[in-house]
């Protein structure tokens, strides 16, 4: 069975389980997952999370960061919502990672399930980094998590696409927001990505919001974006 049904994942950046739907409606046969934040998951819970995995996989994006036990239970319970992808922080460090690989391998008994660290927000510049951090550049930074991340035994990633370059081993998951098809515009995204670029350069799957949230044809833009990604 695979993770997602393709690569695009759609973020469904809303805050009612009404608009949630309505917006869902006319792509959630097309699109390969759907990614659900605290915004949603906060107000809606595990009922709601279930209800959307059975139209496509569900990537809950609660980028959890805590001790090792308290982001494992977290992990498990996101798992039994009906998450197929959940966002952990690499920072969490080495004894938390590897505790969570191990719950992946068992989790994946029961059907796919893949964690995905976050290595530095990608919204973040040095200056954001806490003073002590200031020694190294983002780049050393994002290098240095994603092989701790690795070394844990987790294999799954969230980045920017402009990091994809920095990720050397070869058999990462990675995941790319801040992806627009040359026609958009970029909205708050500071550096953007088209699919096709993305995909290039080593992305297995993409996170797309506005483009899709805020197109008056919803079901074409989603058609273009994963003809992007296979051209
Ligand atoms: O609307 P847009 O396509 O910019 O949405 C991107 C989604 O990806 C949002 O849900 C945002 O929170 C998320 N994201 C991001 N950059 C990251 C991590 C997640 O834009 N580094």
């Amino acid at each position: 069975m695979r993770l997602l049904k393709n690569p695009l994942i759609f973020a469904l950046d809303v805050d009612s389980e009404e608009d949630a739907f309505k917006k869902l409606k006319p792509i959630g046969d097309l699109v390969g997952g759907v990614k659900i934040g605290p915004r949603l998951a906060y107000r809606y819970g595990a009922k709601f999370i279930s209800k959307v995995a059975e139209l496509a996989p569900v990537f809950v994006d609660n980028k959890y960061f805590d001790i090792p036990s308290t982001m494992v239970a977290a992990v498990r319970a996101s798992f039994e919502a009906g998450a197929t992808l959940v966002t952990v922080h690499a920072l969490a460090g080495h004894d938390a990672l590897k505790s969570l690989a191990q719950l992946e391998v068992e989790l994946n008994r029961i059907r796919p399930f893949k964690i995905l660290a976050v290595t530095i927000l990608t919204s973040w510049e040095k200056s954001s980094l806490p003073e002590s951090f200031h020694s190294w550049s983002i780049e050393n930074h994002v290098k240095s998590l994603s092989q701790l991340v690795y070394q844990s035994g987790i294999r799954g990633l969230v980045c920017s696409g402009h990091e994809l370059e920095l990720i050397s081993q070869k058999d990462y998951f990675k995941v790319i927001p801040g992806i627009r098809l040359s026609s958009d515009a970029t909205q708050d995204q500071k550096r953007v990505m088209t699919p096709k670029q993305a995909m290039k350069a080593g992305a297995q799957a993409l996170v797309v919001g506005r483009p899709i949230l805020e197109s008056s044809d919803p079901r074409q833009t989603v058609l273009e974006i994963l003809e992007s990604c296979s051209s």
